[in-house]
């Protein structure tokens, strides 16, 4: 994965790198790195943590010159240290990488036979090396487009170079890689939004091309290295801004604004005055789906699990969940009477736009569910829905969540209701639910202190479980996958019918269980096991719209959800299992924003 810029410019650019690589740290932040021009001599630059770290070392030692290019790693190949850290540069060529290059093993030692030393573990150090090996002989064109076909794997790439003082080159395979135009200097970056406030002028880079930005112009190449052109795209400045504001940290702020981001996608999507969902050329016809395939990773993936129960629940059509991972290896039937429906926060996840790719190839139809609409799954994809949640940056997802599954329900209902699975009145009725939603957020949200209280139950504990039935597997799926993220304790979502068959064995006295337990058709079978779980001395945190006292003896403690029809019940308990992680790790000193070996957008497979 990892994240990359490179500008060329009129003027010093290390503190425009530092700020797009600060953008980019949700990409990777095991190390930093800065390479620049200065006066015909590559000045490399570089450290192991954060940013902020390398911030420091050029406030103590700046560095000039009006071109160059960075990097924030997430480690792939050598531990995440300085001497891995990129660019990995020659005195010739500097190079920054985001990807993985499969064959690097096999380069390196065809390399070695040549006499080169190679300094770190890193895959990406070979890159340098063939370079700087094509450029005794060849010119740049040729050298750039002969090492390109050297490498197998995924990459986008930024270079520079002592002989030619006056460009900066991109390359793309795999990894995304957006080119930005400025005024007498131009950008790459990994994505639009770390170049946002240099322009919003964007163009992409699609598999297989390259580009060299001077500072008037940018030329592109295809991989035959033909001259080719670039739309160029004018992306929104709405969300220009991603600031913590008076929280804490951005995943608090994320949290708190749920209410309005779920308020504000339901405005998208919904026509109050008809009660209409607008979500027009869906790219099969409702009535003639066969079968809906919902595909993704990590959190995104349990909004799938989410939408699997409310396919099954609220139409006629036959459904499957799917990691992207397993997904895009595995030998699927792929069928033109399915819609194949690709979840994605960031629409950059290299497993899930595989998966699409295989789809694409096979001439199937794809829609693309995306937090970020200039990403990479959401140009590929037949049709795109936005979730509008805004830039999310804490590395653990959760308006993003909220926003996939809304998106999704909102999708279901309109398949369901053009097919006539559910008839006016029950459509209606589920609408005017909906509509509730953003205020029934807004008052679990109020309860927090609640969570915070009951958080230090489980700041020792070895492990825990998440559990739930029907419509709340899934957020149990999602509420352990949040405290595994953020507070580094062992958890499981699992189906609370399912703990007789093993998980049970793990219950000990005093070990704390949440149960998710909303009134609805699952709800006494969820307390029978709830019940199980007391009778072997689990402490039951108990989430639930159910007022009765009659539990209150047995259970620890009885988090209190608005109450709602089932239908939308995942949305309000989302809410807690997202205060319960936070409160946690907050207890346990982690950093939340960004928890340990993980990143944001994962753009390695
Ligand atoms: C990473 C993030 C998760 C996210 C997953 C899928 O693992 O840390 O929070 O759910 O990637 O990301 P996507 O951008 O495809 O939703």
């Amino acid at each position: 994965m990892c994240g990359i810029v490179g500008i060329v410019s009129n003027k010093s650019v290390s503190s425009s790198i530092i700020n797009a690589l600060k953008k980019l740290e949700y990409r990777g932040y095991d190390s930093a790195g800065i390479s620049t021009l200065n006066n015909g001599i590559i000045e490399e630059k570089k450290c192991s943590g954060r940013v902020e770290n390398l911030e420091k070392i050029l406030f103590e030692n700046p560095s000039s010159g009006d071109l160059g290019i960075g990097h924030v790693r997430w480690a792939t190949h050598g531990v995440p240290n300085q001497i891995n850290a990129h660019p990995h540069s020659t005195e010739k060529v500097s190079v920054v990488h985001n990807g993985i290059i499969e064959n690097s093993d096999k380069l390196k030692m065809e390399y070695e036979k040549k006499g080169y030393k190679f300094k770190s573990q890193t895959d990406t150090e070979v890159i340098t090396i063939i370079l700087n090996d094509y450029l005794k002989s060849e010119d740049l064109i040729n050298s750039i487009h002969k090492t390109l076909n050297k490498l197998v794997g995924s990459f986008a790439l930024g270079v520079i170079f002592k002989d030619f003082k006056d460009i900066v080159v991109g390359a793309r395979r795999g990894s995304p890689l957006a080119v930005g135009y400025g005024h007498n200097e131009n950008f790459i970056g990994s994505d639009s939004y770390a170049l946002k406030s240099m322009t919003n002028k964007i163009s992409y880079l699609d598999d297989g091309d390259f580009c060299i930005l001077h500072k008037e112009k940018v030329e592109f190449f295809n991989s035959n290295k033909q001259k080719i052109n670039k739309e160029i795209f004018e992306v929104s400045n709405e969300d220009n801004v991603a600031d913590k504001g008076d929280f804490k940290d951005f995943m608090s702020k994320e949290i708190d604004e749920q209410s309005n981001t779920t308020k504000k996608c339901i405005n998208e999507y919904l026509d109050k005055s008809r009660d209409e969902i607008n979500i027009y050329n869906i790219p099969i016809d409702p009535l003639k789906i066969k079968k809906i395939r919902l595909i993704a990773c990590g959190t995104a993936y349990h909004s799938c699990l989410m939408a699997k129960y409310w396919i099954e629940e609220l139409t006629s059509i036959d459904v499957e969940a799917d990691i992207a991972s397993e997904f895009r290896y595995r030998k699927v039937k792929l069928n033109k009477d399915d819609l194949y429906i690709f979840v994605s926060q960031s629409g950059e996840t290299a497993d899930t736009y595989a998966a699409l790719e295989k789809c694409k190839k096979n001439g199937v139809k794809t829609c693309g569910i995306v937090n970020v609409v200039e990403s990479s799954i959401a140009r590929l994809s037949d049709f795109v829905l936005p979730i509008h949640a805004g830039p999310e940056i804490g590395v653990a997802s959760t308006k993003a969540f909220i926003g996939q599954m809304l998106v999704l329900f909102l999708l279901i209902l309109k398949i369901s209701k053009d097919r006539n699975d559910i008839d006016q009145k029950e459509f209606k009725k589920i609408i005017e639910d909906v509509k509730k939603i953003p205020n029934l957020i807004k008052l679990t949200l109020t309860k927090q202190n609640e969570i915070q209280e009951i958080a230090r139950d489980f700041i020792d504990a070895k492990g825990t479980m998440y559990l739930g039935r029907g419509y709340s597997y899934p957020i149990a799926m999602e509420g352990a996958l949040k405290l595994k993220e953020l507070s580094y304790i062992h958890a499981e979502g699992y189906a609370a019918g399912e703990m007789k068959h093993g998980p049970l064995a793990l219950i000990e006295d005093g070990m704390p269980i949440v149960v998710l337990a909303p009134k609805d058709r699952f709800f006494e079978k969820t307390i029978s096991n709830m019940q199980e779980v007391i009778a072997r001395g689990g402490k039951v945190l108990m989430i639930t719209n159910d007022t009765s006292e009659t539990l209150s003896e047995n259970i620890r403690f009885k988090f209190q959800i608005p109450d709602a029809h089932p239908n939308i019940s995942a949305f309000l308990l989302t809410i807690p299992i997202q205060f319960l992680a936070y409160h946690v790790a907050l207890l346990r000193n982690c950093d939340i924003d960004k928890p340990r070996n993980l990143a944001k957008s994962v753009t390695v497979e």
